[in-house]
């Protein structure tokens, strides 16, 4: 007899308790070996006080059952809350958010009935580390950062997850002709492990034409990886391209523990009127399902969805005349899901899940020798007529110690030496120093000094570093 295994549940907020409810009683229904948990997450816990919206008896049970099923929460506008999502999934390492985005055509309606993408989305890096500055009267700044063990930690688990699962190519999708550094890394270690799966195909894309061929032409993509933000914007565009954002489940794995929801939110305007489709919920629990070894019972419900989509019972936002046969609520498709259990669909793909983790392990590749060889000081100027020319002048002025003004860019365009009259200047300067011999950091502190004493207000610096050589910084333009 399989052992029964405890899930954290919290109902969420909106619609949440309604589609909770349907998606608990199918589970139960299908007699599946577990124990729910429930615990109290969202508005009614931030109305407490509790900005991070998850008290401590919650956190305790997330963490001893180490899977969650989470209804959607509403986030309260105004500062000083924090989303609860983004709390849960980088405090228990969440690294993996996976969303499947399919078309269930003839049944439902969709602009691309061959669509069948699975999007595997970086979760923890990128913008959404939320480190961000006002530096100057004019210009505020946001830090990207992506870091190798991360980038690899999700390719891995994307060409991983391509096998497990039968697919057959996985496309990368970065903005790497841009940004050569922070995403060219996440490009670079893409293709070393691509070259690990000779089995499956491997592609990059450069984002904005992934996105584009994400909403015109879904059918020429299977699996895709990318970048957290990217992630974010393409699986909500790939769930409405599939049908409905009613329609789409979402994972989130880490290495000890997983969150499984719906892509959409709690639906405010249609809550508690008993009319909100269950499926993204369901779809989600039967990733979770699959993830804790229990593919035969994900199965079983899937089948028994499929069979009532195929019937033609559908829930308001799918339901189309012609195409469907009744337009039902909740709670009569929640009904007609358990009256399939034990059918498998006649038209739609039956599915087979393996009872197979995933599990992907991070390189160490050896350290390289890292000198520092200058340093990007970040000015905010408002004088002389914001005249480049003149604030060259005076920068040169300063030089020593080894450390010489190579250049100033503006917004990252380079306006010293050989500006051009035309490019417009904020007050937010960039002024790149470099040395010809290996620094050491009192040489940037004398600088730095010197700087101040002259009257030049310093809002940051970068170092700029070599690793074995190759530089750790991006070009200037003409460097
Ligand atoms: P939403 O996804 O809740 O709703 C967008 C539209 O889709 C609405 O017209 C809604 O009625 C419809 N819809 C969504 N789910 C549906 C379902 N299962 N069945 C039928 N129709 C459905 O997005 P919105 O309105 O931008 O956000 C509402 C709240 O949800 C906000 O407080 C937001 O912060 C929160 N939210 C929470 C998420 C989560 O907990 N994972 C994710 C996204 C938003």
């Amino acid at each position: 007899m399989t052992a029964i295994q405890r899930v954290a549940v919290a109902h969420g907020d909106g619609i949440g308790p309604e589609i909770m409810n349907a998606t608990l009683r199918i589970l139960e229904a299908a007699r599946v070996p577990l124990a729910f948990d429930p615990i109290e997450i969202g508005e009614a816990v931030y109305r407490r006080g509790i900005l991070s919206g998850i008290p401590r008896e919650a956190w305790e049970t997330i963490r001893r059952n180490r899977v969650l099923l989470k209804g959607p929460i509403t986030t309260p506008q105004g500062s000083g809350y924090k989303s609860i999502n983004v709390t849960i999934r980088k405090s228990l390492g969440l690294f993996a958010n996976v969303r499947q985005c399919k078309a269930y055509a003839p049944f439902v309606a969709s602009t691309h009935p061959g669509m069948n993408i699975v999007i595997i989305r970086e979760n923890e890096e990128d913008l959404y580390a939320g480190i961000e500055h006002r530096q100057t009267q004019e210009v505020t700044q946001v830090l990207k950062l992506i870091s190798r063990p991360g980038s690899e930690s999700i390719i891995r688990y994307a060409f991983e997850y391509a096998r497990a699962y039968g697919r057959q190519k996985v496309t990368c999708m970065t903005k790497d002709n841009i940004m050569k550094l922070t995403d060219g890394l996440f490009h670079q270690v893409f293709d070393e492990v691509a070259r690990e799966y000779p089995d499956l195909r491997a592609e990059h894309q450069i984002i904005d034409i992934g996105a584009a061929r994400v909403a015109a032409m879904p059918e020429s993509l299977d699996v895709v990886v990318t970048l957290n933000l990217y992630g974010d914007i393409l699986s909500d565009i790939a769930a409405q391209v599939a049908g409905s954002v009613g329609l789409a489940g979402s994972a989130n794995i880490g290495e000890n523990a997983a969150m499984f929801e719906a892509v959409h939110g709690s639906a405010p305007d249609i809550a508690g009127r008993g009319v909100a489709n269950p499926s993204g919920l369901l779809l989600a629990a039967i990733q979770m399902l699959v993830h804790l070894g229990l593919g035969s019972y994900a199965e079983t419900i899937k089948h028994a969805w499929l069979a009532t989509l195929e019937d033609g019972i559908h829930t308001a936002d799918i339901y189309r005349v012609g195409l469907s046969e009744r337009n039902v609520g909740t709670d009569d498709f929640t009904d007609a899901v358990i009256e399939r259990l034990g059918r498998k669909p006649h038209t739609l793909t039956p599915v087979t899940y393996e009872n197979r983790p995933i599990r992907v392990r991070v390189s160490r590749p050896p350290r390289r020798d890292k000198a520092l060889v200058g340093v990007d000081v970040f000015l905010d100027w408002d004088e002389e007529g914001r005249n480049p020319e003149r604030l060259g002048a005076r920068l040169e002025a300063l030089n020593g110690d080894g450390l010489a003004l190579k250049m100033i860019t503006n917004r990252g365009v380079k306006v010293y030496p050989d500006g051009l009259p035309e490019t417009f200047c904020t007050d937010h300067w960039r002024c790149r120093f470099v040395s010809e011999r290996p620094l050491r950091f009192p040489d940037l502190l004398a600088l730095l000094t010197r700087l101040d004493a002259a009257g030049l207000h310093v809002v940051k610096t970068e170092h700029l570093y070599t690793f074995d050589g190759e530089a750790g910084y991006s070009l200037g333009q003409g460097e």
